[in-house]
């Protein structure tokens, strides 16, 4: 099938993306959309992000932009507003971060997850929140905010480490023990009881319709897969961890052909490093990795950018676009987009470097 989305309208500003540059909206302003996350309808995609100001901390909520090209994007204001209520878990100056929106069938709603802070404490309350709209332009009603999984052990965990009774101080950061400690469940069993900490996350929904909440958990040391409820809206008691002690955050997952693929980042806060990849045949795992996807000069520090989502063009086949932020931590609001096509390439993703680039060209072999 032949998609009309890909071809740029020419009386529009932009017909090709240039990874990094500054990236004005039709109003003529830099795209305030971080951590982004994507959503496609009816010929129209919806850009989901943490409206920054020259700090990170949330201030205005999650913003939504929509456009028919890819290229040029239309503000739509606020989807998520901050609560001016002081006692609200997303009051003005709470962090927000990697907001994702997926639809539901069964519901016909519109769920907006996401990963919360609340406010003054830092990155100590690990917790994802959850948000409900009639429209992928929102408003979104925000409901709750938690560390899920609370009381379930992962499907991936054996008898030995539920009953391991193992004391978190004993062990000190960063030496062979802990990280022996941590892999075997350390983290897992000191946060069975109140839920596991949710982190960097991202949400993808498969073709059967079922979604995952996938998160950066244990300290930020493991990755956690969970399935939602049918209505999205919750955990149920599905859920496995992922390379324990692989330090793995900013995940984006897509899918191509027979197989699941996850990119991430490693832990080094708004500074770019070496992006991970890996595959499974299901979203459960088990997980394999393969390495770097990025390729060439920048590849060690992932063109200078962090993973936030994949975007799957509607209408070609494997035609996936690698979602990046640049973050500027002097002034977030500058924090600067990296849009790359990812190629699969004996059944490993790879991304190259490219300064310019438009969907036609690089996936024209995708009709
Ligand atoms: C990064 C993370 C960002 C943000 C930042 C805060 O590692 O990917 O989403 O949380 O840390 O320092």
């Amino acid at each position: 099938m032949v998609s009309t989305l890909v071809f740029a309208q020419e009386n529009l500003e932009y017909n090709s993306f240039s990874p990094g540059s500054i990236w004005n909206d039709t109003d003529g302003s830099h795209i305030n959309a971080h951590g982004g996350g994507f959503y496609y309808e009816d010929g129209t995609y919806y850009w989901y992000g943490e409206h920054k100001d020259s700090h990170s901390l949330a201030n205005v909520g999650v913003r939504v932009y929509k456009s028919k090209d890819l290229y040029n994007w239309e503000n739509c204001g606020v989807a998520l507003a901050v609560s001016n209520d002081p006692n609200s878990e997303i009051t003005k100056g709470s962090v927000i971060e990697r907001p994702k929106v997926v639809y539901n069938r069964n519901t016909d709603k519109y769920i907006l997850w996401f990963h919360l802070e609340l406010k003054d404490q830092g990155y100590a309350a690990a917790r994802t929140g959850v948000a409900i709209g009639d429209s992928p332009l929102g408003p979104f009603t925000y409901i709750k905010s938690f560390r899920p999984n609370a009381g379930v052990w992962p499907q991936n965990f054996s008898e030995e480490q539920k009953n391991f009774n193992s004391e978190e101080s004993k062990y000190e950061w960063w030496t062979q023990e802990w990280s022996e400690a941590l892999e075997d469940g350390l983290y897992t069993r000191r946060d069975f009881e109140g839920g596991q900490m949710s982190r960097d996350m991202t949400v993808f929904v498969d073709d059967d319709g079922k979604a995952y909440h996938i998160r950066s958990s244990e300290e930020n040391q493991t990755l956690h897969i969970a399935l939602l409820t049918d209505d999205y809206l919750d955990f149920t008691d599905t859920w496995v961890r992922v390379q324990p002690g692989g330090q793995n955050e900013a995940p984006a997952v897509f899918k191509s052909g027979d197989y699941y693929y996850m990119i991430t980042s490693g832990l080094t806060g708004w500074d770019p490093n070496a992006a991970r990849s890996f595959r499974s045949k299901s979203m459960l795992g088990p997980w394999e990795s393969l390495g770097n996807p990025a390729k060439g000069k920048g590849a060690n520090l992932t063109f200078n950018s962090q993973s936030t989502y994949v975007l799957s063009v509607q209408g070609l086949k494997d035609a996936h676009i690698f979602m990046a932020d640049r973050w500027n931590p002097k002034n977030h609001q500058d924090g600067r987009y990296v849009w790359l096509p990812i190629k699969i390439s004996d059944g490993k993703p790879v991304i190259n470097w490219i300064n310019q680039w438009n969907i036609k060209d690089e996936f024209l072999n995708n009709f």
